[in-house]
């Protein structure tokens, strides 16, 4: 495997054997979007699954911020993983001696280089900025450490100086140079001019970090790319400081399947990255966002989803499929859905409708759809039983009996549940983070030992059809046994019974086929 070697500054690779470094800043700039904070143990298991992905250094924290940053870093440099754990400093020693008590692999300094910035944050001159990048270089080497310099708003700061400032930090011995696009001003075109012109003047690798604020993050970091930098900065879902940083699978995805290059990511584990992020951050993952949301291989019109049924690149880039990334593909119905969708979807389940009643099917799907409803695979099947007149041939495999639930400020949440699974009567008693988590473990521990493990809890989605609090609330779920999925709803006043009907709906269905 052909590396960016820091250390002996060599860098010239031929195009195809170029493996671009990815730089990963979801524990440190992630962290920094407002609102977010993950817990020590979150942050382990986080570090933890970057490492499982193949990122090659993860920016851990700032250990200056606090004992409990400091702490949380020493315990991620512990967890000996195979990625370079990298600490964030300013450029004094005090934070650069906080990142090496951790025993970090990297230590990355930066220090504001704009004028707008040196003139109303630090006060310093362009001069004081060079000496003390120099001098906070040299400081990381002789205590050993791999030295990233950034020059903090490189993209606003003019680029005579900003040359000179990098090859100040070059000559005191950095191991790489980041560019970063501090508030996110930068376009593809002037970042590649930029970043040439750097790579031209300097012989160390160079890295790219940039911001969202015009939606350029991802274009800007594969622009870079292309101008010659070997490593990309980047965080899990975007996160990051205001609109956050670039996303780590875009950008991977781009640097793979359109430019062709490698990084060291298996991309396999993409999605679930990108889902455990979600989980731990509470921002969620909006259902269009490229590559790992929920629509990113999902189809719903006819012409679309007949495509993509004969052959998947007709309607998807080709270079780049959900296998690829971790997710799947999926047919949806909806106010679009074609006949081939419906024939499908009937057709796995044994149900073979006339071409009339097929017809028919179609046209109260299409209404259910135009309603604004989202239409789940259990409302295609029962349409399609009323519609033949055929009630489904096998009986409801489980059925729910009782169910309770206890929350409260001081209280774990649990749900006691009791449900008939083949005609025998089950129970359980489960703790959760909420009461609907509690009874949702609550039904897949009673179905798990009755009817078999691997049926999983894939999506779940709530949302409130009326106003107030005594607001009717829809649960759709998509439940998955061996590779197939099955959506279906549970509409009550309350969320907890919505939540465990919706799913019991899913595993019936899913059991009838
Ligand atoms: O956006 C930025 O400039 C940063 C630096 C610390 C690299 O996050
Ligand atoms: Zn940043």
């Amino acid at each position: 495997m052909i590396k960016a070697d820091y250390h002996n500054g060599e860098r010239e690779m031929h195009e195809k054997d170029r493996i671009i470094e990815v730089f990963d800043t979801t524990l440190r700039d992630g962290e920094q979007t407002p609102g977010i904070s993950f817990t020590g143990e979150q942050k382990r298991t986080i570090a933890r699954q970057l490492d499982r992905l193949g990122v090659d250094i993860i920016e851990a924290g700032t250990p200056i911020t606090s004992k409990e940053e400091k702490e949380v870093v020493q315990h991620i440099c512990d967890e000996g993983l195979s990625a370079k754990i990298c600490g964030l400093a300013r450029v004094l020693p005090k934070d650069i001696d906080a990142c090496i008590d951790c025993s970090v692999d990297m230590v990355h300094i930066f220090v504001p280089s704009s004028a707008i910035q040196r003139e109303h944050t630090t006060r310093m001159s362009e001069e004081e900025v060079k000496e003390r990048a120099y001098e906070m270089t040299r400081y990381v080497k002789e205590h050993g450490c791999i030295c990233m310099f950034s020059a903090m708003d490189a993209t606003r700061t003019g680029l005579d100086y900003l040359i000179e400032l990098y090859k100040t930090a070059e000559e005191a011995g950095a191991d790489i140079l980041n560019v970063p696009d501090t508030v996110g001003v930068s376009e593809p075109f002037s970042m590649f001019k930029l970043v040439e012109a750097i790579h031209r003047a300097v012989k160390v690798p160079l890295s790219i970090h940039c911001h969202n604020d015009f939606g350029l993050a991802v274009a800007n970091s594969l622009a870079a790319v292309k101008a010659g930098a070997s490593e990309v900065q980047v965080a899990v879902n975007g996160l990051g400081e205001r609109a956050g940083n670039a996303d780590l699978v875009e950008t991977v995805m781009g640097l793979n399947s359109i430019y062709g290059l490698k990084t060291n990511i298996k991309t396999g584990y993409l999605f679930e990255t990108a889902k455990l992020i979600e989980r731990f951050s509470g921002v969620q993952i909006p259902i269009t966002k490229p590559i790992v949301g929920e629509n990113a291989f999902s189809h719903e019109s006819g012409i679309h989803a007949h495509g993509v049924l004969k052959r998947s690149d007709t309607f998807e880039p080709g270079i780049m499929t959900p296998e690829m990334v971790g997710h799947r593909r999926r047919i949806v119905l909806g106010k679009h859905t074609g006949r081939h969708s419906i024939e499908k979807k009937l057709s796995e389940i044994g149900m073979l409708p006339s071409k009339e009643e097929l017809d028919e099917i179609l046209e109260r799907v299409k209404e259910l759809g135009a309603s604004g409803k989202r239409v789940t695979d259990d409302d295609l099947f029962t349409i399609t039983e009323v519609v033949t007149g055929e009630v489904s041939r096998h009986e409801r495999m489980v059925t729910l009996k009782e169910l309770s639930v206890m929350t409260g400020n001081n209280l774990i949440p649990t749900a006691s549940l009791k449900a008939m699974v083949r005609g025998k009567e089950c129970t359980s008693a489960q703790m959760g983070v909420g009461p609907v988590d509690a009874a949702l473990k609550a039904i897949q521990e009673i179905i798990g030992g009755e009817i078999g493990g691997g049926i999983e809890l894939k999506d779940f989605r709530i949302e409130a059809i009326s106003g107030g609090s005594d607001a009717l609330a829809e649960v759709t779920v998509g439940v998955e046994k061996g590779g197939r999925i099955i959506t279906a709803r549970g509409v009550r006043e309350d969320i907890v019974m919505a939540s465990v009907e919706a799913f019991i709906n899913a595993v019936n269905r899913l059991m009838q086929g």
